[in-house]
């Protein structure tokens, strides 16, 4: 039986819309006032860019900071900063975003795929290690939908093999790994401010770093290749412009103000859906593993299929009659599988990286079992600081009685 043929839920567990969020008010208003009020919206000792400065150290311990266009941005910042040289590999998750990879393609680098765990759906240890060539210069932690990757483990096989770790921190405001917040473990960290993360300015980024030999990149990196500072034009290297502007940085740094109580109420609302999914058949709900904290980005579930008697559009379907906001599946395929990396089409039908022998990398041969299994079997719920308790135990009864129909 497909979806269209099942007869309608008279009444849906989840029989309210979910809360709406108030994402912008007071705060936001005063700082854009402020903002209109100044002669100049240039990044550059702007008001607005210092307060964001400001704003964000109180949250994430970093020496260098700098505030740019997008988290694509940042993450290409940190790769051009650490002087990436053409075939050389990062090794990244095969569950994110294209901005992971941007910015490692564009310096002629090289994304190496290495495979997830099945629960937390961050990079494992063994497959990081497993991917390690004489190439290998970082690897990029994807911390995915909030939950913290093994920092500890990823740390000590950079320090054995001599690798840099940039932390995509996108996903992942607010989260922790062993107390200590992402971004801040590795030698970079970069954050999205896009409009559908934990703090938005519409669009926006952040990159930061304590090594003080990185450090000094970041505004170079970001900002042309110029010399603020100096005041000098003469770059050295060739840097893109990606700077944020004050009206953006307006906004970020009135969001950031309330950064710790959206991270709480996810934080809350997430550990409150888990605890009640636990233990019911057919589902393998998200895992975060001890001491580490998961802020909630957006709730992965994953169906046990072999424990259900639907395939995941009907079970899918049936949570949507019973009012749970379910989507079918999260990105459509693992990054590998995109048509750009199929047809290594990276530069007008080119990959000047491998035509020019610098890599012999073929991505038509990459598979990664655990991350393909990820993404056939998932679904993504909307998880929002905006959910009351109410709402939240609603969504668990659905989910629970929608799965307990199904059972074997
Ligand atoms: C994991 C991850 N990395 C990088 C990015 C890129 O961020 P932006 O959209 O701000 O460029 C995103 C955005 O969705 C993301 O989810």
């Amino acid at each position: 039986m497909n979806a269209t043929t099942q007869p309608p839920v008279l009444n849906p567990i989840v029989d309210v819309p979910p809360p709406a969020q108030h994402r912008w008010g007071e705060a936001e208003l005063a700082r854009l006032t402020a903002m209109v009020q100044q002669r100049s919206l240039f990044y550059w000792k702007g008001p607005q860019t210092e307060a964001l400065h400001e704003e964000f150290r109180k949250h994430y311990d970093l020496k260098h900071v700098f505030p740019c266009s997008s988290g694509t941005a940042a993450l290409h910042i940190a790769v051009g900063a650490l002087r990436l040289k053409p075939g050389e590999e990062v090794i990244v998750s095969p569950i994110t975003d294209m901005g992971s990879v941007i910015g490692i393609l564009y310096q002629q680098g090289v994304p190496v795929f290495a495979d997830l765990d099945p629960r937390t759906y961050n990079m494992t240890p063994a497959a990081i290690r497993a991917a390690i060539t004489p190439k290998t210069r970082a690897i990029m932690a994807v911390h995915l939908a909030g939950n913290a990757c093994d920092m500890t483990a990823i740390m000590a096989l950079a320090k054995e093999h001599n690798l840099v770790v940039i932390e995509d921190c996108a996903q992942s405001w607010g989260s922790r790994h062993q107390g200590r917040p992402v971004g801040t473990i590795g030698d970079f960290g970069c954050y999205s401010f896009n409009d559908f993360k934990h703090v938005s300015c519409g669009d926006g980024g952040m990159v930061g770093t304590n090594r003080d030999d990185l450090g000094e990149g970041l505004s170079k990196w970001g900002d042309k290749c110029y010399d603020r500072v100096a005041g000098t034009r003469d770059p050295a290297e060739l840097a893109p412009n990606y700077r944020m502007s004050e009206p953006q940085a307006a906004v970020a740094a009135a969001q950031l103000t309330k950064l710790e109580d959206i991270v709480a109420r996810r934080i809350r609302n997430g550990t409150r859906l888990t605890e009640q999914l636990a233990g019911t058949p057919g589902l393998l709900p998200p895992v975060t593993r001890p001491g580490d904290t998961h802020s909630y980005w957006f709730y992965l579930l994953r169906l046990d299929l072999a424990a259900l008697k639907v395939n995941r559009a009907q079970f899918v379907a049936d949570l949507r009659a019973q009012g749970v906001q379910a989507g079918e599946g999260y990105i459509p395929m693992p990054v590998y599988r995109y048509k750009v990396f199929q047809n290594h089409n990276f530069f007008g039908g080119t990959w000047p990286a491998r035509d020019l022998g610098a890599t012999t990398m073929d991505y038509t041969k990459v598979h990664c079992p655990v991350a393909t299994a990820i993404l056939e079997d998932c679904t993504v719920l909307p998880l929002n600081e905006a959910m009351t308790d109410d709402y939240i135990d609603k969504v668990a009864r659905a989910i629970n009685t929608v799965a307990n129909a199904h059972r074997r």
